[in-house]
């Protein structure tokens, strides 16, 4: 099968499409046909070996894992032992953060508690969008910030990748949402469901004087005493991404449980909740750009400029692979 291998950290061009052998699934995962996949910022992260800790356990010379890429929808080929819940040809959508990655290929062996059946009403593309990006919002805003529909939330990065999910899943809680962007993207974050756009080009959000029950942080550039400044008393904050190391370390020292780091772990049961949202009609991925297969590197790259306006998606029809 064709897969971009992962050999040494570096920009995204570092990664090679090559031919490599094709995964045989071990008893409790599913062999998937990748028909798409999404880019996070998990994979520049990883391919840069960036932060320098993080390579205590990525591989401290070079990466221990062959294959990048945590999110995939596709086909599913063969089912290994034990496997009841799933079935050959059964289209369903997955992550593998927790499992050694492997998504940026035409296979890939998926345990069975990080996938899910792909909601029926999305393509592949728009499926591969979906499982990183919004987990973490849901794990922000539901299970550590116990959102509630009487509470004022605000979403900081709401044009991202993970804002874009998040400002739809706070909306269908019913509570008041404002999302945080710069100008050009004012339009779409309304269009998402907030109720209140600040424009963080002209104005600070932690000093306008309002205040907020629940704050999903995704773009992790404010200090501790910032966002207490901006919360409401007993308020809550879930910080995605960090712009910095002094910043993780602020959250992660001085946070409390008020103010925390929130690590998403994807599960199949998180995913169930994201595929009912997205079938009722009340979510839709925001797609900014398709790269096909062979041009991951390119996907990555656009990403890690840190502009994205919702998500970048690579679709890996035989046509696409070959670029
Ligand atoms: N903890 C986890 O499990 C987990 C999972 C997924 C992601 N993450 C992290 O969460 C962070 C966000 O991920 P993502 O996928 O959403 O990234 P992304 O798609 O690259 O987000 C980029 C967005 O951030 C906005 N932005 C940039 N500077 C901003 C600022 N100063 N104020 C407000 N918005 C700003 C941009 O809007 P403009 O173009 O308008 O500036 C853009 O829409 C990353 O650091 C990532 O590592 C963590």
């Amino acid at each position: 099968m064709k897969a971009f291998i992962w050999e040494k950290y570096g920009p995204p061009e570092t990664l090679r499409m090559a031919e490599v052998e094709k995964p045989a699934p071990d008893a409790g995962e599913v062999l998937v046909q990748v028909l798409a996949t999404s880019v996070n910022a998990a994979d520049w992260h990883s391919l840069r070996g960036k932060p320098l800790f993080s390579r205590a356990t990525l591989g401290l010379m070079r990466p221990k894992l062959k294959i990048l890429g945590v999110d995939i929808a596709g086909q599913v080929e063969a089912v290994g032992g034990g496997v009841t819940q799933f079935k050959s040809g059964d289209e369903v959508y997955a992550n593998l953060l927790d499992h050694g990655y492997g998504g940026f290929a035409e296979y890939v062996s998926v345990p069975v508690d990080v996938m899910s059946l792909k909601p029926a009403n999305l393509s592949f593309e728009e499926a591969a969008a979906v499982p990183m990006a919004a987990v973490t919002a849901l794990q922000g805003l539901h299970h550590h910030g116990e959102i509630k529909p009487a509470q004022k939330v605000l979403i900081n990065g709401a044009s991202g990748g993970v804002g874009s999910f998040a400002v739809q899943i706070a909306k269908s809680y019913g509570p008041e949402v404002t999302g945080v962007t710069s100008t050009r993207n004012i339009d779409l974050v309304r269009s998402l469901g907030a109720d209140h756009v600040v424009d963080y080009t002209t104005t600070d959000f932690v000093r306008s004087g309002r205040r907020y029950d629940l704050i999903l942080d995704t773009v992790g550039n404010r200090s501790v005493p910032d966002l207490r400044r901006a919360l409401a008393e007993d308020g809550k904050a879930a910080v995605t991404g960090f712009t910095s190391v002094a910043r993780l370390m602020g959250v992660s020292l001085r946070g409390g449980k008020e103010i925390a780091m929130v690590q998403a772990h994807v599960t199949t049961k998180d995913l169930e909740l994201v595929s009912e949202l997205i079938e009722a009609g009340k979510m839709r991925p925001q797609i900014d750009r398709r790269y096909p297969f062979a041009e991951i590197p390119a996907a990555i790259a656009y990403l890690e400029q840190g502009h994205a306006r919702g998500k970048v998606v690579a679709g890996m029809t035989s046509r696409l692979l070959r670029g």
